[in-house]
């Protein structure tokens, strides 16, 4: 029998303090506290991020240890996430990280917040089979869009990203043109599903490789409707559903071009989808369809691990831990970091 070992992950890299503890590969608590201050500005303050993670990262660590049923003691390693992200959001996680770890006598692990994403696909979960190496991971949030090659746990090499806006903000910036509330993804999604996909048509952006663009979509959407509520007030109300349908068809294009192209010049067909925009029924419809169009075998985790939480932090301390890499990264902060 191999020995238990207890890992803390703590994420702090964005607008949510998430605590989570793992015994091994299982995760024995996932806990996540948002921040609403965020929604009457229409996008994260990061000044207001930060102050709202100090008072969260107590009781969010103390509400994880005790759903899990341990105590600090028990403890054999703290993961953080060292970035990218908001610097002072990321000082908060990882200062209260590196103080625990120091007064416990036990190590703290730096994480890539982009490469725990991608390991939340490892946690153990019933219902979810791990994907094999290689394949490609499609990370798409309201803060990254990224196409990486996965040959092992900590090889990676990303093939494509976005140049500007996150696919999460070309959801939430189009809702915020649509007076939707904030973030508008969900919403949208919701009322997709309710309208015609083809009522309108918005241009594709032509970016080289598999990078992505959507800064053009916004811009886009904004001319069309500053043109349509000329000659019709109104607009907006009367066609809402048909325009979430359109916007949502569109993002999902551009995603589904990169995602074959990928498979293609890699001829890699396991593909593995994570951050909050994996949510997206389009995007998830879209790419299951790939399993019977082009051969793929594809891996969307458990919608808790696959927004912002510290179990994929937690899942990356463990395999780090196993790989014996645990100690071989500075643990200064970096909100660019890169992997
Ligand atoms: O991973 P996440 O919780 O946080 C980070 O940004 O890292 O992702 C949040 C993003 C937001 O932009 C939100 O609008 C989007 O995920 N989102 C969705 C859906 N659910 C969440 N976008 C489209 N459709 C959804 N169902
Ligand atoms: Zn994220």
């Amino acid at each position: 029998m191999s020995e238990n070992i207890y890992v803390l992950g703590i994420e702090s890299s964005c607008d949510d303090t998430a605590a989570a503890v793992l015994c091994n590969n299982l995760v024995l608590s996932n806990v996540v506290a948002g921040q609403k201050v965020h929604e009457a500005y229409g996008g994260v303050v990061p000044e207001l991020a930060s102050r709202a993670h100090q008072q969260n990262i107590v009781p969010v660590v103390d509400a994880a240890l005790k759903q899990a049923g341990i105590s600090k003691s028990d403890l054999n390693a703290v993961a953080f996430t060292q970035g990218p992200g908001l610097l002072g959001s990321l000082l908060v996680g990882a200062s209260f990280a590196k103080g625990l770890a120091k007064g416990m006598g036990i190590p703290a692990i730096g994480i890539n917040h982009m490469q725990g994403h991608i390991l939340a696909h490892f946690i153990d979960d019933a219902n979810h089979q791990s994907p094999t190496f290689p394949f490609l991971a499609l990370t798409i949030s309201g803060g990254h869009t990224q196409i990486v090659r996965v040959d092992n746990y900590f090889d990676m090499t990303i093939l494509g990203e976005t140049i500007d806006d996150a696919i999460g903000e070309a959801f939430d910036k189009s809702g915020k043109l649509l007076h939707l509330g904030y973030p508008a993804g969900p919403e949208i999604d919701k009322r997709a599903k309710l309208g015609n996909a083809k009522a309108f048509s918005f241009p594709k952006p032509k970016v080289d490789g598999l990078n992505f663009s959507f800064s053009g979509l916004k811009t886009a959407i904004l001319y069309f409707l500053q043109k349509e509520t000329q000659t019709n007030p109104d607009f907006i109300d009367q066609h809402l559903n048909d325009i979430c349908a359109s916007i949502q068809y569109t993002i999902v294009e551009i995603v589904m071009d990169k995602l074959i192209k990928a498979t293609k010049l890699t001829g890699i067909n396991h593909v593995a989808i994570g951050g909050g925009v994996s949510a997206n029924s389009g995007i998830r419809e879209a790419v299951r369809s790939g399993e019977n169009k082009y051969g793929w075998t594809t891996y969307i985790p458990k919608f808790e691990y696959t927004t912002d939480n510290a179990a994929m932090i937690g899942i990356a301390g463990q395999l780090k831990l196993k790989s014996g890499i645990s100690g071989s990264n500075n643990l200064h902060v970096s909100a660019r970091l890169k992997f």
